[in-house]
């Protein structure tokens, strides 16, 4: 319930006015993301790696209405790909994109034109792109967009969302040689019809996901913080003798941390998920739906001002 509040939230401008401008919320925001700028989200990515871990970067913002917003955000990540290739980061940081912010509302063509620009100088790059999935309504065409760019940039990822229906079915379709799918629990509001609501028929759904992906000859990235997916995930990794550049874990920036050092120093490949950037209404909205203690996180910093 609290969760369906914070989710419609997160879609409301009225309600972005009134958090943008609470005094609290920047302290909140730097738990999760890395700042506003290149610079920001550099530094970050350094501090990371310099502590074993990969990073994926996002350029924070979705759902944009104008073709002009579009091309800047694929600018951003262009000239975010430059900085990483210079700074020597570009093999151990990839980047993450969503279609939406690149245009996929309003033209799927302008979407997939700006992400095939951000494949290309990831590749003169060195390293990966990631498509987001975003809300049910987007899943085929980000599909489809993927399908087109694995022609030309066979090493583009996306994400999978365990919460819906036809998840294990695109898991299969996906589980492929040379495939790179980054699989997660799903953090929007979606209707019955497409996706499983309780907590434990979504975990069940996960653990599904993840057998077809581990068993598969693919790369997965299993995208999450539960301890139990996370056992799962090491357990099949040994029945599956899949090594620490075989598939990798996932978990978001600023959220248990410590879990992320630990697995790292396992000595299994664990990417930090980096978002960076003014937009950060919606991903924060996000974060805090999917755990109402970091409401109590949000309280407090509003008490301490
Ligand atoms: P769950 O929510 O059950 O959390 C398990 C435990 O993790 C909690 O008990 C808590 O300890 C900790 N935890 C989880 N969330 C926390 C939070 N916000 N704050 C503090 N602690 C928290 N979703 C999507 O729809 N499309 C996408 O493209 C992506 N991309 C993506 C990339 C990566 C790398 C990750 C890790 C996640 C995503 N997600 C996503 C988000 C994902 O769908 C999901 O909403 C979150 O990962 C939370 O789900 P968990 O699997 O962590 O489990």
């Amino acid at each position: 319930m609290l969760r369906s509040v914070i989710l419609a939230a997160s879609r409301s401008s009225q309600v972005e006015r009134l958090v943008a401008t609470a005094p609290l919320t920047r302290d909140v925001v730097r738990r999760f993301v890395a700042g506003t700028g290149t610079d920001d989200a550099l530094r970050a990515t350094r501090e990371l790696v310099a502590d074993g871990l990969r990073v994926t970067l996002d350029n924070l913002g979705e759902d944009t209405v104008t073709a002009e917003q579009a091309t800047a955000t694929r600018d951003e990540y262009l000239a975010l790909l430059r900085a990483l290739d210079a700074a020597g980061l570009a093999p151990a940081a990839e980047v993450s994109v969503k279609l939406s912010a690149l245009g996929q509302r309003f033209d799927e063509r302008l979407a997939y034109d700006n992400a095939r620009a951000i494949c290309v100088a990831a590749d003169e790059a060195g390293t990966t792109v990631t498509l987001d999935m975003e809300d049910h309504t987007t899943t085929d065409s980000t599909l489809d967009t993927l399908v087109k760019l694995r022609k030309d940039h066979p090493s583009t990822g996306a994400v999978l969302q365990a919460y819906l229906r036809r998840t294990e079915s695109d898991c299969r379709e996906l589980a492929g040689a040379g495939s790179r799918v980054r699989l997660c629990k799903g953090a929007y509001a979606e209707p019955e019809s497409v996706a499983y609501q309780s907590a434990r028929e979504v975990d069940k759904s996960y653990v599904r996901c993840l057998n077809v992906l581990m068993s598969g000859a693919g790369y997965p990235m299993l995208a999450t913080h539960d301890p139990r997916l996370i056992a799962i995930g090491e357990d099949r990794a040994r029945w599956f003798d899949r090594g620490p550049d075989e598939f990798e874990f996932q978990m978001l920036y600023g959220i248990r941390p410590e879990e992320q050092a630990r697995l790292a120093g396992e000595g299994y490949t664990v990417r930090t998920y980096l978002p960076y950037g003014e937009d950060w209404y919606g991903y924060l909205m996000r974060r805090l739906a999917e755990r109402p203690a970091n409401l109590v996180f949000f309280g407090r910093a509003l008490a301490s001002k």
